[in-house]
């Protein structure tokens, strides 16, 4: 099987966690590195996070810092949904072989587009700081690598605030200068993310099938999960697992061909991803595939047999 160039970009946090679990092991995809940004927790956090994700899957995936803080906001993290390590407050042991790269991100993911033109897929699971220094340093990268899946943004409401997604309200003005990079644009947002849940009862299966990887994926939840409940949520949203399974298995999901801007200068609506999907006027370009629904059932078992096989 020719199996597919990825890389990933996460704010590793909990749900970035197991989206590297599930890059690691779909058979489908070649995972070629993994670049750090601030998001959920701070650079540090998410940098030795990353290496803790390679000690628990018995991996050495290549990984790079990347951005502090986001282009122009302050920062402000999610301590409060995933811990104080990111983590969820589970710790890892960071693997006595760590290689400390001293490339940044945005070099490292050029190169490896460099290396696979036209073929790269370039995942991002936290806010797009990274990419977008990638985008302007390297301007001829948005069109050298296959495309851009992102989790971000919503054609709906937001979850950080009213109107805003967590990774687009960090950071607004690079999702806004991504999205309009001229790269073919996947936005998963929470429209399909949300539907990308475990169920308590299938948390509690794999955290007993005796697998290290099973007991992290509901491990690092629990913490999430005390917040969220309150919601009234059915599940434990997977958001950072879409990207990552779009990429292998795009059959599951349906989306539509939109235009869409981010809200940057708004008071109540900064980092509002704006879609004319619903409206009667267009904008006058379609620059993303926004995905809207997926096949929960298939998801959730794909995603269960992928972190079963890691052990
Ligand atoms: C996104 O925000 C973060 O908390 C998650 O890791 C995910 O990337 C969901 O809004
Ligand atoms: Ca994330």
């Amino acid at each position: 099987m020719n199996r597919i160039p990825i890389w990933m970009d996460c704010d590793t946090g909990t749900d970035d966690a197991v989206a590297i679990m599930l890059a690691h092991a779909l058979p489908e995809l070649d995972l070629k590195g993994i670049s750090t940004v601030c998001g959920n927790t701070i650079q540090d956090n998410a940098y030795w996070n990353t290496h803790r994700l390679n000690s628990l899957m018995g991996a050495h995936y290549p990984v790079y810092r990347g951005a502090e803080h986001p282009l122009l906001k302050p920062l402000k993290t999610a301590a409060h949904v995933h811990g104080e390590n990111g983590l969820g407050d589970v710790e890892l042991p960071i693997p006595e072989d760590a290689v400390v790269r001293d490339e940044p991100a945005w070099d490292a993911m050029y190169a490896c587009a460099l290396a696979h033109p036209g073929q790269l897929r370039l995942i991002a699971t936290g806010p797009l700081t990274n990419v977008a220094i990638a985008f302007t340093k390297h301007p001829d990268m948005p069109k050298l690598i296959h495309s851009v899946l992102v989790m971000g943004g919503s054609a709906g409401a937001g979850n950080d605030t009213p109107a805003a997604e967590f990774n687009f309200f960090a950071d607004p003005h690079a999702a806004e200068m991504v999205l309009h990079s001229g790269a073919n644009y996947v936005m998963c947002g929470l429209d399909v993310t949300l539907q990308a849940y475990f169920t308590m009862e299938q948390l509690d299966a794999l955290a007993a099938s005796g697998t290290r990887a099973g007991w992290f994926t509901k491990a690092c939840n629990m913490r999430a999960w005390k917040i969220l409940s309150r919601f009234g949520m059915k599940g434990f949203c997977m958001h950072d697992s879409c990207p990552v399974m779009y990429v292998a298995h795009p059959e599951l999901f349906e989306g539509r061909m939109a235009g869409v801007v981010v809200e940057t200068r708004g008071t109540v609506t900064l980092g509002k991803s704006v879609t004319d999907l619903y409206s009667d006027k267009q904008f006058p370009f379609k620059n993303a595939l926004v995905l809207l629904k997926v096949d929960r059932e298939k998801f959730i078992s794909i995603l269960t047999d992928c972190i079963l096989s890691i052990g």
